[in-house]
């Protein structure tokens, strides 16, 4: 069985720091969709990891990682990852496994993803410009390229007529776009030298014969359910399938095989980008959470942006990717509010409605809320349930009523110690 940890908001909801956690109870640990537009944050021993590429499990000696066929791999941003994990000396030839299916991400992808966005002017996505969605196009649209032909001789005659295609296609933009492509491809062919040191697999073979062998597999997703390309904010959302479907196809693993489906959300939430966000917070609440939470972007730096939990979203992201347990992350970001307010509603279109409609954006839709006691408690040197403050207590079990499903992790701080088991 292959078990799936999904985020269930805009993403950053704390997917590399549980996963990092519950790495000592599996076998394999998969990557399926998204590509360096991620930013997973683990933080141990008094050192904090950011991932972009490499599955959370690599810093834990049992477990196997693996980049599945539906990620997209920067090479340039995949040798800058193995760099910086230079001192760690983990051997990843023999622990992080790469499909062939897995489609490259081009120099000329980040370009035309520039490009694009500069050309949309104040409807631009909020997009990280790593290339994600022009390399997902190539894949959809059948020219792109993939980690299986870097082991064929004629893979730069590939590389050269698809970059010659970018290319012009960046000069149809018409806008203004500086760069100098003989230093970008130096840059892309030393990372792809690097990248063939790595062992390329038939990655949904190898998940076959892990699944028939007994091993324990964890799916780990990027960004969240409300930045999937089909259930998400479209068009303001990535452009993989981030929900449960796509650990199926992003690996090869028969929706019967699917296991437990763990959900993780933040006590509030956060998006980066544009886009709507019905409950966020312009006041000083959304600030203190920005500022307690050190709301920044992991790939980008940028801030994120702030507000309540969106009961009427979590459910919806619950429903979509069928999640059997919660996991809620940042509790002690909360800590010191009087209230704690939950949307449990909208308000659209002159009535009351408590499921996600067709668009979200504030002319359309007003949240409604429901307080309930703040707590003023430090949860961050807390590690028992039995600790937690009554009314942060009250707050987990009026959202496993509202969501009926069990919240199983209460998370106090980033740290790997700072977790908490119900
Ligand atoms: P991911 O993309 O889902 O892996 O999440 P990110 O790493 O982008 O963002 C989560 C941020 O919150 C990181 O900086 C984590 O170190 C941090 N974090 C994770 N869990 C907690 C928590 O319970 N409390 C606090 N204060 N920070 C946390
Ligand atoms: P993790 O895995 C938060 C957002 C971008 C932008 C939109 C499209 O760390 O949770 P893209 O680069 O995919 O074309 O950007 O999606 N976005 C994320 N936001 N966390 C992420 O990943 C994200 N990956 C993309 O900010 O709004
Ligand atoms: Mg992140």
């Amino acid at each position: 069985m292959v078990d799936l940890l999904l985020g269930l908001q805009w993403g950053d909801e704390g997917k590399g720091k549980i996963v990092d956690v519950l790495t000592k109870d599996y076998d394999i640990i998969a990557r399926f969709q998204g590509g360096p537009n991620a930013g997973h944050t683990l933080e141990f021993d008094g050192i904090k990891h950011v991932l972009h590429t490499i599955p959370s499990g690599i810093f834990h000696k049992n477990a196997m990682n693996v980049v599945g066929n539906g990620v997209v791999i920067d090479p340039v941003i995949f040798k800058k990852e193995l760099d910086n994990l230079e001192q760690f000396q983990i051997d990843f030839v023999a622990k992080l496994l790469i499909s062939r299916k897995a489609h490259l991400i081009l120099p000329t992808h980040r370009l035309l993803d520039a490009a694009s966005e500069t050309a949309k002017g104040k409807a631009k996505i909020g997009s990280t410009l790593k290339g994600i969605g022009p390399t997902y196009m190539d894949k959809t649209g059948r020219n792109g390229m993939r980690v299986g032909d870097l082991e064929f001789t004629d893979w730069k005659e590939k590389y050269r007529a698809l970059a010659d295609k970018h290319e012009a296609m960046i000069a149809y933009y018409d806008v203004d776009i500086q760069y100098n492509l003989d230093e970008l491809e130096a840059e892309f062919f030393e990372g792809v030298e690097t990248l063939k040191k790595l062992t390329f697999i038939d990655s949904e073979q190898y998940i076959f014969d892990a699944m028939a062998a007994g091993k324990k597999i964890l799916a780990e997703g990027a960004q969240g359910s409300l930045l999937d390309i089909d259930f998400g904010t479209y068009p303001f959302v990535t452009s993989s399938n981030t929900t449960a479907a796509g650990a199926c196809t992003g690996l090869g693993v028969a929706p019967g095989k699917i296991g437990s489906v763990l959900g993780i959300f933040k006590a509030y939430t956060t998006r980066v980008g544009s886009g709507p966000f019905p409950t966020e917070l312009f006041d000083d609440a959304g600030a203190t959470m920005g500022r307690v939470g050190n709301e920044f972007g992991a790939t980008t730096g940028r801030p994120r942006r702030c507000g309540w939990l969106d009961l009427v979203a979590l459910k919806y992201a619950v429903q979509i990717n069928g999640v059997t347990e919660l996991m809620m992350m940042k509790a002690d970001v909360l800590s010191g509010f009087d209230t704690i307010k939950v949307c449990t509603a909208y308000h659209y279109k002159g009535e009351q409605i408590t499921h996600l409609p067709y668009n979200i954006e504030a002319e359309y839709v007003t949240p409604v809320y429901t307080e309930l006691k703040g707590w003023k408690e430090d949860l961050t040197k807390l590690s028992k349930a039995e600790e937690l403050p009554a009314a942060l207590n009250a707050y987990i079990a009026y959202l496993e009523k509202e969501l009926n499903v069990p919240i199983k992790i209460v998370s106090v701080g980033p740290d790997r110690l700072q977790t908490i088991l119900r």
